[in-house]
């Protein structure tokens, strides 16, 4: 069983997430489904698909305009809920220490958190993407997890780029990404890769070693490009 999770990021509409579910409504699949749509969709009625929030407030409640609380995504059925996305942290200003605030507020509430980590092509070129990965995995998981949460590898530098690491590089990272949580107890928490996902290399993707499913952006808005990823693996 893979994990294939979709982040719709600004995109899409109501009737793009309703053809969705009824599109994938008669797939055969032993995958678990994730969509994380815009807030505004979080309260359609999904069937199997589960749906996620792709950002909570680091606060609870009060005079945050514009931010939504993690209890405010739960309270629409929600389920996961992405933090740490590289657009919030590059646009919005989130670091390992908001995204920490943010995974432990999703956990209390009852959503499991996709932490997503990753570096940029500048902290690539430095020879600095395991020392980025590793912190970022340190700090922006919350201390006593008692509950499930998902980890996403999301290199920055390959999103929207169509272009991915090498299978090597993956799973040298997705092997750090698992030292790093069983060190911390969290041995067998899944994880993820992003950046670049489409039917053409997802089975690829999904064979390497730690990769337990995948964070597609641009491939999960279409179902004609969403399907062939879910179903390239059993
Ligand atoms: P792309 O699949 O469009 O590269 O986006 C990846 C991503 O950011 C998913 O969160």
């Amino acid at each position: 069983m893979k994990i294939i999770a979709g982040n719709w990021k600004m995109n899409g509409s109501h009737e793009n997430l309703n053809q969705m579910i009824k599109d994938l409504s008669s797939l055969e699949t032993q995958n678990k489904v994730i969509l994380c749509v815009p807030y505004t969709m979080l309260c359609t009625e999904s069937g199997c698909i589960a749906l996620g929030a792709q950002d909570v407030s680091q606060y609870e409640r009060g005079a945050y305009t514009g931010e939504v609380s993690a209890s405010m995504v739960a309270a629409c059925g929600a389920k996961y809920t992405l933090v740490g996305h590289s657009e919030c942290r590059a646009y919005h200003g989130d670091t390992n220490a908001t995204v920490c605030a943010k995974a432990a507020l999703a956990l209390a509430n009852g959503l499991t958190p996709i932490i997503c980590v990753g570096e940029t092509m500048e902290e690539k070129q430095a020879g600095k993407t395991m020392e980025i990965i590793e912190s970022g995995v340190r700090e922006s998981v919350p201390v006593d997890v008692k509950s499930d949460i998902i980890i996403a590898y999301e290199p920055r530098w390959a999103i929207g780029a169509g272009i991915t690491p090498t299978d090597a590089e993956i799973a040298e990272v997705h092997t750090l990404i698992a030292k790093t949580l069983y060190s911390m107890g969290l041995g067998g928490t899944p994880i993820l890769y992003g950046a670049s996902v489409k039917g053409a290399n997802a089975l690829a993707i999904m064979s390497i070693p730690h990769v337990d499913g995948v964070l597609v952006g641009g491939a999960s808005l279409k179902s004609d490009d969403f399907i062939p990823i879910i179903i390239s693996v059993k």
